[in-house]
């Protein structure tokens, strides 16, 4: 099996084909997700608070990413594994980025990587793209700049939608082989998703994008506490391990496991 390309993804919006990508840490859940036939498997700095147990994703070092990224690659066999290129990696400069994607594409074996912002990125996105490495943008709520603009709706005025307009443009147009859109009405993700001849990935940015993307701890009800309300919870799995660690805990305190079919003589 040969894994999913950049020109695959291509293809399916000039095919009008809508598809998903989910965020993964390791290589069991990647190797999950990779048979149930998702394409595109985003090793994002997510894991700062997903995986990790910090606060918010600007912590995130690139031997994180590197590791985890590496694990998702081993997990995987046929899907396009992207990584986030984290906080202070990439914006020093076109030559900083270089040299942390080329680490993960080199080391970590990722098929393409990911980065915050358009136009403020462009001559990151530029010299990647001339250099052989496919980028993914993410534009509208940059989790990376929480301190500067918060946990908000992003492009809500006139504005501001113009602008994320242009970004998206400015990275078309810099050569990224998709966009996400974070966090955006859907009315403007929707006219962003028309005008761009690559696919818009959306979270929290409505039905009219090419692609869906979900944090897979909030996808499988993992995380704990709050969780965005453009996240959609498909299983109950904090549920299904607490209750699987109680049943183990209950049978070791009273003597039921380990039964005769475990035990050697
Ligand atoms: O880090 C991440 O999980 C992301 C997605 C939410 C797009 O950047
Ligand atoms: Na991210």
């Amino acid at each position: 099996t040969r894994r999913v390309t950049v020109h695959d993804i291509a293809a399916a919006k000039a095919r009008g084909e809508k598809w998903p990508m989910l965020t993964a840490y390791d290589a069991m859940t990647a190797s999950v997700f990779d048979e149930a036939g998702i394409p595109v498997l985003l090793v994002g700095d997510s894991m700062g608070n997903c995986h990790l147990g910090y606060e918010t994703t600007v912590p995130v070092t690139l031997d994180e990413i590197a590791m985890l990224s590496a694990a998702v690659v081993r997990g995987s066999k046929r899907a396009l594994v992207v990584a986030d290129l984290p906080f202070g990696t990439y914006q020093e400069g076109p030559v900083q980025a270089l040299r942390s994607a080329t680490r993960l594409i080199k080391e970590a074996g990722v098929g393409a990587v990911k980065l915050e912002g358009g136009e403020r990125s462009l001559a990151q996105t530029e010299l990647l793209v001339q250099s052989g490495i496919p980028v993914m943008s993410h534009l509208g709520l940059t989790p990376q700049s929480v301190n500067a603009m918060g946990y908000r709706v992003q492009g809500r005025s006139d504005e501001a939608a113009h602008r994320l307009l242009h970004d998206a443009k400015a990275a078309e147009s810099a050569g990224a082989f998709a966009v996400v859109l974070e966090l955006v009405p859907a009315e403007v993700a929707a006219e962003i998703t028309r005008s761009l001849h690559i696919p818009t990935v959306g979270i929290g940015a409505g039905v009219s994008c090419d692609a869906q993307v979900l944090v897979y701890t909030d996808m499988v009800g993992l995380t704990g506490g709050k969780v965005p309300r453009f996240t959609k919870q498909y299983a109950d799995m904090r549920r299904v391990l607490g209750d699987a660690a109680k049943e183990f805990a209950g049978e070791v305190v009273d003597g039921a496991f380990p039964a005769e079919e475990h035990t050697f003589h």
